[in-house]
């Protein structure tokens, strides 16, 4: 079982390259497959999430050549079968992307019914409703979601609950739909607006991606494409985090600003220097920063992937914070890891009121999900001693080169798999 080992008390300081985005990654390249002409992708994150979309996707016909670690070209008139198995989706949830590319190239989708996650419930009725007021008929048989129709066509709907994941899957069945689609109430989150512009750029027709209302004018055939994945604002954001948590002095390179203003906003909020560039974030973090509230939203509200982030940063405030988190029923579960380090805090609800220690002292502490995990990285790197994340291996479905990239910023951590391993760390570190 890899672990990283950390030696904490270093200010990170440098500049860092941000990763193309995981979570646009996971659809664009779903959705390549609902063309029969080759489509090349770029800019795609190097993690292990990707890589077991791109063996699903494999192995249901398509064909994947990868140029390089960033890009690869995928040409699905190969694809014959469209049965998605419990254990990709198992491993990636957003293996039912899928699902609305499937279905809409071809009319019929089965896909492995996903269960919850470390994170909370996690139901899809609203990707399911969207593909039945397409026109699909849509059961569950055996752990499976199978969706068929003989023709999909417009529709006019309103989606109960803001949800990326159902607004990408409708959205891209619905490109090739008869007709005309109006989807009211959609996520505006950039990764949405990415797709979309994906899908333009196969010859689909949507607009209003990045609004409250998607319209799009459903096409018969999409075609082969070139496309470059926008920049992971959660991945740019969990580094600016770690500035803020080492008193550090770190600029995110390679990202869209624009993505970031809720992070930054709270990060000012609280005491940090922001710097904005046209396409890079510095954020400077001098002496003991100052407690506030924050409450997760759908975008362009505070993002849940960057709360465990900002959790640990405000557990080193001074004074009292609060924490809503209004997406995501489970996500505190990173407070009782880093209540091993020294944090205090309480949990009531969606709510947890954090009490403002001086310092962490390094522990033993497990990630529960990818970004809690890279949320107790940051925690290990701001605190004195030595500190040791198990279960790593979250980190690594989301994170491009994470201890690398720390590394160049001048922290002190090395992915570990044996007692040995640990031991020549703790002598290297004194
Ligand atoms: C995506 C991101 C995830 C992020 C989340 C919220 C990917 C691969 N994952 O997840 O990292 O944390 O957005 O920004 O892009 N809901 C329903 N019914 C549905 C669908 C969702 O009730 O059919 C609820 C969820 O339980 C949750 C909320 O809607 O409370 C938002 O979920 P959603 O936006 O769908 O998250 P994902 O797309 O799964």
């Amino acid at each position: 079982m890899e672990q990283y080992i950390i030696k904490g008390g270093n200010p990170l300081v440098g500049e860092v390259e941000i990763a193309g985005a995981k979570n646009a990654a996971l659809a664009i390249l779903a959705a390549a497959i609902m063309t029969d002409e080759t489509v090349t992708i770029d800019n795609i994150p190097d993690v292990n999430d990707i890589n077991v979309l791109l063996e699903a996707m494999s192995g249901i016909g398509a064909r994947i050549q990868r140029l390089d670690r960033h890009s690869v070209k995928i040409n699905g008139s190969n694809v014959h079968d469209f049965s998605i198995e419990y254990d990709y989706i198992k491993k990636i949830r957003a293996s039912y992307y899928l699902l609305g590319a499937l279905l809409g190239k071809y009319r019929r989708a089965e896909v492995a019914l996903p269960g919850g996650c470390n994170i909370g419930s996690r139901p899809i009725d609203q990707h399911l409703k969207g593909f039945r007021a397409l026109g699909a008929e849509v059961e569950i048989e055996h752990g499976k979601i199978v969706a068929e129709a003989e023709q999909l066509c417009g529709t006019h709907m309103y989606f109960d609950v803001v949800s990326v994941g159902a607004t990408i899957n409708v959205m891209m069945a619905a490109s090739m739909a008869e007709g005309t689609t109006i989807l009211e109430n959609v996520a505006k989150e950039p990764h949405v607006v990415d797709v979309a512009n994906f899908l333009n750029s196969m010859g689909a027709n949507i607009r209003g991606a990045g609004t409250d209302v998607i319209k799009i004018k459903g096409v018969s055939r999409l075609h082969g494409t070139s496309y470059s994945i926008i920049p992971d604002q959660i991945e740019a954001g969990t580094f600016m985090f770690a500035a803020a948590a080492t008193k550090g002095d770190i600029t995110v390179m390679n990202v869209i600003p624009k993505h970031l203003e809720a992070t930054a906003a709270k990060l000012l909020e609280i005491g940090c220097e922001i710097e904005e560039f046209d396409d890079a974030v510095r954020v400077v973090a001098k002496g003991r920063l100052k407690h506030t509230q924050v409450k997760t939203l759908p975008y362009p509200g505070f993002p849940t992937d960057m709360q465990p982030q900002m959790g640990v940063v405000l557990a080193l405030c001074e004074g009292t914070s609060t924490i809503t988190e209004s997406i995501f029923e489970n996500r505190f579960k990173y407070l009782d890891e880093l209540a091993r380090m020294g944090a205090v805090s309480k949990i009531e609800g969606n709510s947890a009121t954090i009490e403002g220690v001086p310092r962490f002292s390094g522990a033993r502490v497990s990630a529960p999900d990818l970004r809690a995990g890279a949320a107790l990285c940051i925690a290990g790197l701001a605190a004195e001693g030595i500190t040791i994340v198990d279960d790593i291996v979250y980190i690594q479905r989301g994170y491009e080169r994470f201890e690398e990239k720390l590394r160049s910023l001048g922290a002190m951590i090395e992915k570990v798999s044996s007692d040995k391993e640990i031991q020549k760390f703790k002598l290297k570190v004194g």
